[in-house]
């Protein structure tokens, strides 16, 4: 049986990977992309995820632009590592593919109410979007089967010394999110800086001579630069796709079961999922936090998904 998912992104270049592979991957049924400011602005981010799917040829999934900032905060943006388009390197042609024309918000709330209850979320970017159509429309809320998302750690964020940059953007959509009461699978730094694009990762996408796995490779050498620059890493970290890959296939987590809270006032540490390892606040656990990655598998699944284009 296919997973049907909602894709909601800020892409981004490891969002370009996670659109590959859902749309492309025989358990998973995408039925929208949704977009968000995150990486860029949701002008740029939107676009981004016009070109993927122009490119690859994705022109059965809807893709309607969402939330132009998080739902308290300002905008913040990741040039440093995106680019100024948000998904900088490759050279891109223009999207031939239109724009849906509901908001994203609204396309998400269509599609939950009218669902079975089959339908698992991805979000790869900041919350914001599901956070407003969750108090948009409550009755979406028990609609949902899963939410697999990509966010978050459990030690040491990435845009502060506490946070992680798509939870630390909106933190006040995050905490409805977690608060939600649907079975969540939280994807953070410590799953997704083992899944390294190293040397042979990009070998393997350029030995097929094929335009999207060479598109792939060109994301991921930029990225890889971006990462060695600002934080020093031999490799690129590609983040967004393991949360599709967490749908695809659960074993390819290790992950432990606890309660998550989100810190929305901390003075140094806003942003942080608080992740009660021990059990210590007493709390109902809420979210499937993973820790570790079959990493051989997640690139073999990756790899061959985007070669089938
Ligand atoms: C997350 O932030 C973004 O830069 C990536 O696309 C990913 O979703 C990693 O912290
Ligand atoms: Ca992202």
């Amino acid at each position: 049986m296919k997973h049907k998912i909602i894709l909601d992104c800020d892409p981004g270049h490891d969002d370009a990977i996670a659109i590959l592979l859902a749309a492309h991957h025989p358990d998973i049924d995408l039925l929208a992309i949704t977009t968000v400011a995150g990486n860029q602005s949701v002008e740029k981010t939107t676009r981004n995820a016009l070109k993927v799917c122009s490119l690859a040829n994705i022109r059965h999934v809807p893709i309607a632009k969402g939330m132009d900032r998080p739902l308290l905060r300002p905008a913040r943006h990741a040039p440093d590592i995106h680019g100024e388009s948000g998904m900088d390197g490759p050279h891109i042609p223009e999207p031939d593919i239109e724009l849906d024309s509901r908001h994203g918000v609204d396309l998400l709330i269509e599609l939950l109410l009218n669902s079975n209850g089959d339908i698992t979320l991805v979000p790869t970017g900041p919350l914001t979007n599901i956070a407003a159509a969750m108090r948009r429309e409550p009755a979406i809320v028990p609609k949902i089967a899963a939410i697999s998302l990509m966010g978050g750690a459990i030690g040491l964020g990435n845009v502060t010394p506490a946070a992680e940059f798509n939870i630390h953007t909106d933190p006040e959509a995050a905490e409805i999110v977690f608060d939600c009461g649907r079975p969540i699978t939280m994807v953070p730094l410590e799953v997704t800086h083992q899944a390294l694009a190293t040397g042979e990762v990009t070998a393997r996408l350029r030995a097929a001579h094929r335009p999207v796995a060479s598109f792939a490779a060109d994301l991921l050498v930029f990225f890889a630069s971006a990462y060695h620059n600002v934080f020093g890493f031999p490799a690129a970290p590609v983040h967004d796709p393991c949360a599709v890959a967490a749908i695809i296939d659960p074993t390819i987590l290790r992950a432990h079961t606890m309660h998550v809270a989100i810190e929305t006032t901390g003075h140094w540490t806003t942003g942080r999922t608080v992740c009660d390892v021990y059990g210590k606040v007493g709390k109902q656990p809420n979210t499937r936090v993973g820790y570790a990655l079959d990493v051989n598998r997640f690139w073999d699944m990756v790899i061959n998904t985007i070669l089938s284009y």
